[in-house]
């Protein structure tokens, strides 16, 4: 059977191999087919679906009957057990605008549970990978969260809905947490904030209504950096995804959760 650091390097591969045929310097040039999806702010490019397909092609060169999750709409159910979640670019819009923060993320999972993930930021070349029980790593060095454990003084990243409606409910939250931490981030790639918290350049993320290929690969980064990662179901399908550097992780429960009171 094939181990976890394997299905680790098959990606770390693969995003070595699909980032060397595309150019990312020349974002405006490349996006001139730039379209619109849930709403006037939800892009997708051609380089998405670009970088969608020459991603599913490597894997299906290595493994041939693995289950794959694609944003952009990839997708095989697969008889191995193994199944490959990748969002091509996470972080369209910066991408669109040319700022740059935005990345391409893979996650593993095997029998249900995220085995490994790989997220590498395509505007710096900083690659951020994680193998379950053997640690994260940036660059193939080991990384680890910070141990920042004053809220009142902590960074926090979040990022808000596509959907207009879910942000007046994103908004109302903001306005109760954003008085009770040091600052709050919206950079715009949920993966790359995850794989920043993982580095100690964060103390803490949230975000309400992210898709699983948003954070798949980011989560494991976090845990296996030390960090904590909550995903939580609530009432009106309201779904949450926490995470923090472990020493925050109790009183940023008590506060989202104040948050969602309000
Ligand atoms: C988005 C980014 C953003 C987050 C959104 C996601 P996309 O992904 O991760 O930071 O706030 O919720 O949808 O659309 O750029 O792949
Ligand atoms: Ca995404
Ligand atoms: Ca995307």
């Amino acid at each position: 059977m094939i181990s976890y650091h394997e299905l680790r390097d098959i990606a770390l591969e693969c995003v070595a191999s699909v980032t060397s045929t595309i150019n990312i310097c020349s974002t405006k040039e490349q996006s001139t087919d730039i379209k619109k999806k849930s709403s006037s702010s939800d892009y997708v490019t051609s380089l998405d679906r670009q970088i969608e397909s020459e991603t599913v092609q490597f894997i299906r060169k290595n493994r041939t009957s693995d289950g794959i999750l694609g944003e952009e709409g990839a997708y095989a159910s697969g008889t191995s057990g193994i199944r490959w979640i990748i969002d091509p670019i996470d972080g369209t819009s910066n991408f669109v605008y040319g700022v740059p923060y935005f990345s391409i993320s893979i996650a593993i999972e095997a029998d249900g549970k995220i085995v490994a993930g790989v997220v590498a930021d395509l505007s710096s070349n900083d690659v951020f990978d994680a193998v379950k029980g053997h640690g994260s790593r940036c660059n193939n060095e080991i990384i680890t969260v910070n141990d920042n454990d004053s809220l009142q003084s902590a960074i926090i990243a979040t990022g808000f809905s596509y959907r207009p409606e879910r942000r007046e409910f994103q908004g109302g939250m903001l306005q109760h947490i954003l008085p009770r931490i040091g600052d709050i981030r919206r950079f715009g790639s949920a993966a790359l904030d995850l794989c920043w918290l993982a580095t100690g350049r964060l103390d803490a993320f949230y975000e309400e209504g992210l898709n699983l290929w948003d954070y798949a690969a980011g989560s494991l980064i976090v845990s296996e950096a030390g960090g904590t990662v909550r995903t939580t179901n609530l009432a009106h399908g309201i779904n949450l995804l926490l995470a923090t550097n472990t020493r925050l992780d109790k009183e940023f429960q008590i506060l989202i959760n104040n948050a969602l009171q309000h």
